[in-house]
């Protein structure tokens, strides 16, 4: 049933704060900050082989995570499991007397679904079971210098397209150009006119990214970067990239 360990979930009170040790000191690599609705917290992500580390500040007072946080303080929070078919994972648990907590399966990062199974049922650990990849289905999910991402912003809500440039602690360095100017600047370089709008090299403060994500087709709609391509004939790393 058991695939693999997918993640070690900590928890943790600022992920700027903890990174420092995670990412910095001990040198593992930051591939991905991302805000999880259901479970109301910001994960930061660090592999480590094909399992990874998860640390997980919360960004409401009711999340999980929080209320571990005020009872039992910063630390291991959970420990997740991959399983091939999380609904018969779930199955087989119901029939040995182990219920998940709450909605199961829900979806959890990345849009994997998940279970997870209250501690007073495992002896003390809360178990996450996460759905695997789908068969030969390999993970692009990593997000790297110069991925093409979307960046979420809070404290202001903003959403930013563009290059990635770095992606550390500190928060993210991004040759990037708001989503409500997009398609301004895409006419603008079609029609070859002065530019008016165009994407400049910003950092951004971890404390205001909510998620970086690949920017990425999804059915049948394109990417953003696959439509500037289309309309402009161009490629996007040939008009940006003038940062670094
Ligand atoms: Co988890």
């Amino acid at each position: 049933m058991i695939t693999k360990i997918t993640h070690i979930g900590i928890a943790v009170g600022s992920l700027e704060e903890r990174l420092a040790f995670w990412a910095q000191a001990l040198g593992m690599e930051l591939a991905g900050i991302e805000s999880v609705a259901s479970e109301k917290v910001k994960v930061a992500m660090l592999p480590a082989g094909s399992s990874r580390i998860e640390l997980l500040e919360p960004i409401s007072e009711d999340s999980a995570v929080a209320k571990h946080l005020a009872k039992r303080g910063e630390g291991i929070h959970h420990l997740a499991f991959e399983v091939a078919d999380i609904e018969q994972a779930v199955e087989r648990l119901e029939r040995m007397g182990v219920a998940p907590v709450g909605e199961a399966p829900r979806a959890g990062a990345e849009g994997k679904r998940v279970a997870f199974l209250h501690p007073r049922d495992t002896g003390g650990v809360l178990v996450e079971l996460v759905e695997g990849e789908t068969a030969g289905g390999r993970d692009e999910t990593e997000i790297t210098a110069g991925s093409v991402v979307l960046l979420y912003l809070r404290d202001p809500q903003e959403k930013l397209w563009g290059l990635l440039h770095r992606l550390d602690p500190s928060g993210v360095v991004i040759e990037g150009i708001d989503l409500a100017s997009f398609d301004d600047w895409i006419s603008q370089v079609e029609k070859d006119e002065e530019s008016v709008v165009g994407p400049s090299v910003l950092f951004l403060p971890m404390a205001r990214i909510e998620k970086v994500m690949l920017d990425r087709p999804s059915g049948n709609i394109p990417s953003l970067a696959e439509r500037f391509e289309r309309r402009t004939g161009r490629k996007v790393a040939e008009v940006l990239n003038r940062g670094e």
